[in-house]
């Protein structure tokens, strides 16, 4: 496909991605708030509680009742468009960032995938991971939250080590995100929009509701609370070489994921009591020991381990020229003022390596891409050697002689 028609599907879909993302999720924050901070005291006769808010210059008055009003209004709100929006529409950009462009984005280099396998793995794990994990939930476990949650975050972390050995870490990380979107979507479609549609009959025909299918809501959307961190890390985590592209990518998720669910929790209980507010400082301790381990200065950091060329090399001293050849050869097919690569029109991410001193304004964001991590070059398509990526490291160690 033409690469500005892409770029502008892209913009579009993921525009129209976090537009309803936001309205989502900003809905079920404001839900998840509603509930903890309702006034329980003495609440009139049918009232579970009120609230009275000040937000856009008027004042609400907001009740919740213990099961329904005396009648039904004529107007009830649902919230389900913005879910299933927000997975339609990062299913839609899902296809155009990774599988259109499948061996650049998508597939490890030297993985040995095709495309057309890659993309069948890809779908496959999104549709096994929901009913695996509906599966669990119905079974005996869904009486077992905590041990529940335990297993089904092992089996992610399982999930994510697994494709991190085929995908490239970018890809692998969507895909987790991806799975977790599409368990969070199938619960208000399969369960927690059942349970609400029950309910309102039963209350129309004057009966009493079916009391299992809340009991299941109730559990989905728990999920779908603790969830929502998580799957909000791995949709920026592409901004973020250090986490996607370090060797130990599937942990470093796992552990940024713990310190989000932690922070959850916290904010889920702090209005009955502060017994959780340790989980703050160690979430925040926990971020600096990942920022500390994935840091690229230090003994073992580069992934990429000097090779008898190389030593060779810092002892000559490492010329521009060497290096310049190597950034043409390996880096402007895509990153140039006019790109030869027939997916991208425009130079990606706007970093051209034309000129001398194109390179000189690049060299912390090189160091960052191709020399400290190894995610670029994408897909490793123009295959630069560990060799290479040692030259341009060394280079900068003597301190980036530009002649
Ligand atoms: C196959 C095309 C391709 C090749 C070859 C390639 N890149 Fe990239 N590069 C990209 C794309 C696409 C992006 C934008 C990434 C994104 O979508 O997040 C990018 C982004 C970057 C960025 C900006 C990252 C940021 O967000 O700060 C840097 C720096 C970079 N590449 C360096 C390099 C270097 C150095 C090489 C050569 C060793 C290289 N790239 C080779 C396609 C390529």
């Amino acid at each position: 496909m033409d690469p500005h028609i892409t770029e502008w599907l892209n913009l579009a879909i993921r525009w129209a991605h976090m537009v309803v993302g936001v309205a989502w999720i900003g809905a079920s924050f404001y839900f998840n708030w509603l509930e903890n901070n309702l006034n329980r005291v003495n609440p009139k006769t049918g009232l579970t509680g009120d609230l009275w808010a000040i937000h856009g210059g008027g004042i609400y008055h907001l009740e919740k009742y213990k099961l329904a009003p005396p009648s039904m209004p004529e107007n009830l709100h649902w919230f389900k468009w913005e879910a299933y929006f927000t997975w339609i529409t990062g299913m839609c950009l899902l296809f155009v960032v990774y599988y259109l462009n499948a061996e650049i984005y998508l597939i490890a280099p030297g993985s040995g995938l095709d495309s057309t396998t890659a993309i069948s793995l890809g779908l496959g794990v999104l549709i096994t991971g929901w009913f695996v994990y509906d599966f669990l939930c119905d079974s005996a476990l869904g009486k077992k939250p905590v041990l529940l949650a335990a297993i089904l975050f092992f089996l992610l972390v399982g999930a994510t080590y697994g494709l991190t050995q085929v995908f490239s870490g970018r890809g692998a990380y969507i895909h987790i995100g991806a799975i977790i979107g599409t368990i969070m979507v199938g619960n208000v479609f399969r369960v927690i929009m059942p349970a609400q549609r029950n309910l309102v009959k039963a209350i129309e025909e004057n009966r009493a509701p079916d009391p299992a299918l809340p009991a299941k809501g109730l559990l989905r959307s728990r999920h779908n609370n603790y969830l929502t961190l998580p799957v909000l890390f791995i949709m920026i985590s592409n901004h973020f070489p250090s986490t996607y592209g370090s060797q130990y990518n599937w942990l470093i998720l796992a552990g940024l994921a713990v310190f989000s669910i932690l922070v959850r929790h916290y904010f889920n209980t702090r209005h009955g009591s502060q017994k959780y507010a340790w989980t703050v400082p160690i979430a925040a301790l926990g971020m600096i020991a990942l920022a500390f381990v994935t840091s690229p200065y230090g003994s073992q950091s580069s992934t990429v381990t000097p090779t008898a060329s190389t030593t060779e090399a810092a002892s000559a001293g490492v010329s521009f020229e060497s290096v310049n050849t190597v950034i043409q050869a390996r880096c402007s097919v895509c990153h140039s003022a006019a790109p030869t690569h027939a997916a991208f029109k425009t130079a990606p991410a706007g970093v051209i390596l034309d000129t001398a001193d194109e390179i000189k304004i690049n060299i912390p964001r090189i160091m960052a891409q191709a020399v400290q991590t190894k995610v670029m070059p994408l897909g490793n398509l123009t295959q630069m050697t560990d060799d290479e990526r040692n030259l341009i490291g060394t280079w900068v160690e003597q301190g980036a002689v530009m002649q």
